[in-house]
């Protein structure tokens, strides 16, 4: 089972005479008594795979030995009626393959006898900070002190590190989201055009995530017609969408919890016009040439670097900018047409919490397994009075989903069109194609 392989990962990470808590994430209310949706936490997720809010998951290496608890909602007819459906505390032991299951409710009563005998904790930060600190505080305080944990470590650190690279059944999961999402974007294109509204195509893009097996979406879709493009953010997606504008479209479904990150741009009437094809073909270049030089060894920033530069000379190309290719890029010049990085890891969280630099500040360099976006961009605001008129109110920004591979890499997300053509050959079909 993967999630326990998992455990088993995790477990052979810590030191003997440890003990970790993990805990399950919480409903977050939105307003009274309405609840957001519930998400699983991405850490006990990749731990257990299991569904519920309001579980605890514990981890004690002890003396070699290593047990796995999990507290969790007992049955309850009642709240089930209204809530949903409760594993309960006698299955989840199978379902999960663990040895203890107990309910939720004696959690607290359990929770130091779990911690006794252990030299070091793992917890969320919060946590340590949090509802445990008086509890171990008061035991320390007490004959037995010396039983309790005096090392308290973030648990993020460890299994960031772990959820770095991408086991088998996680880039089955990621390339089925990317499936999900490659006809969402499609779709888009064949439906854009000036009668309709951004959130048109935004609810296109929903229905297809949510009818394709898809969890929704793994972060708030941006559909941004003409210049709401150079807002990075975007998710007003509520104005109408204009002949000879592009619309930025970045979005991304998710599957049993994975990631997709894909920002295609398309112009609304079908045809790029001449001041869109340049810009896109200058952030098209870049990007292929950031792929292209992806492998095990290469470093993040080397990738960075080179899209700067080509970005810069392409500003300067278009007369954005004037200034000597050495002082664009040394003063930073081109920050303002492209502010953000050239990519981030990706996985169970679109923006996968893993460090880029280990503990000495040394960057990693890329490693078979990685997952990552490679998404420059270009952001000419219709407000810049320093720009040339005709690139007013264009922003550009191409985004694909990269595995390292062995030797080189593979580009998950080659199948959703890219190419000026492509694009244009995908406005012009048929939506009833897609759904
Ligand atoms: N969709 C968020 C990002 O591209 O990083
Ligand atoms: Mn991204
Ligand atoms: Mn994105």
């Amino acid at each position: 089972m993967n999630f326990q392989k998992n455990r088993e990962r995790f477990f052979n990470e810590m030191p003997d005479q440890s003990v970790a808590i993990i805990p399950s994430g919480n409903v977050k209310q939105r307003s009274n008594d309405t609840y957001y949706p519930f998400r699983q936490d991405s850490n006990f997720y990749y731990l257990t795979g299991f569904l519920e809010d309001s579980a605890m998951l514990v981890m004690q290496k002890v003396d070699g030995h290593k047990k796995t608890t999990i507290f969790v909602h007992p049955k309850d007819p009642l709240k089930e009626m209204w809530e949903g459906r409760r594993v309960g505390v006698e299955k989840i032991r199978d379902i999960i393959a663990c040895d203890e299951s107990l309910s939720i409710d004696d959690y607290d009563t359990n929770i130091m006898d779990k911690i006794k005998g252990c030299q070091t904790l793992y917890a969320p930060t919060a946590l340590i900070k949090g509802s445990l600190s008086d509890k171990i505080e008061k035991a320390k305080e007490g004959k037995s002190a010396h039983l309790y944990p005096d090392t308290f470590k973030d648990i993020n650190a460890l299994l960031f590190a772990l959820r770095r690279k991408k086991q088998p059944f996680e880039i089955a999961f990621i390339k089925q989201a990317l499936e999900i999402t490659q006809k969402a974007h499609h779709a888009a294109m064949a439906k854009a055009n000036p009668s309709k509204y951004e959130y048109d195509i935004m609810a296109l893009v929903e229905y297809i995530f949510k009818t394709g097996g898809a969890s929704g979406d793994a972060y708030t879709t941006i559909v941004a017609g003409g210049n709401n493009a150079n807002i990075l953010h975007y998710t007003d997606n509520g104005h109408k969408l204009l002949d000879g504008e592009l619309i930025l479209m970045d979005a991304g479904s998710e599957y049993k919890l994975y990631a997709s990150d894909i920002t295609r741009c398309f112009p609304v009437n079908g045809k790029f016009s001449t001041p869109q094809k340049e810009l896109y073909e200058i952030v098209l270049k870049t990007q292929k040439a950031a792929i292209e030089r992806i492998k095990p060894g290469v470093l993040r920033s080397y990738i960075s670097d080179q899209a700067i530069q080509m970005l810069s000379q392409g500003l300067k190309d278009i007369k954005v900018l004037d200034q000597s290719l050495d002082e664009i890029i040394e003063k930073e010049l081109y920050k303002p047409y492209y502010p953000h990085g050239i990519g981030h890891w990706m996985g169970l969280d679109v923006h996968d919490p893993v460090a880029y630099k280990d503990a000495h500040d040394k960057e990693f360099a890329f490693e078979e397994g990685d997952v990552l976006t490679i998404e420059p961009g270009l952001y000419l605001d219709a407000g810049d009075e320093t720009i040339p008129e005709i690139y007013k109110g264009i922003g550009i920004r191409i985004e694909d989903n990269i595995l390292v591979t062995k030797e080189g890499c593979e580009n998950l997300s080659s199948d959703i069109a890219k190419e000026i053509h492509e694009v244009e050959d995908r406005c012009q079909m048929d939506l009833y194609d897609y759904i």
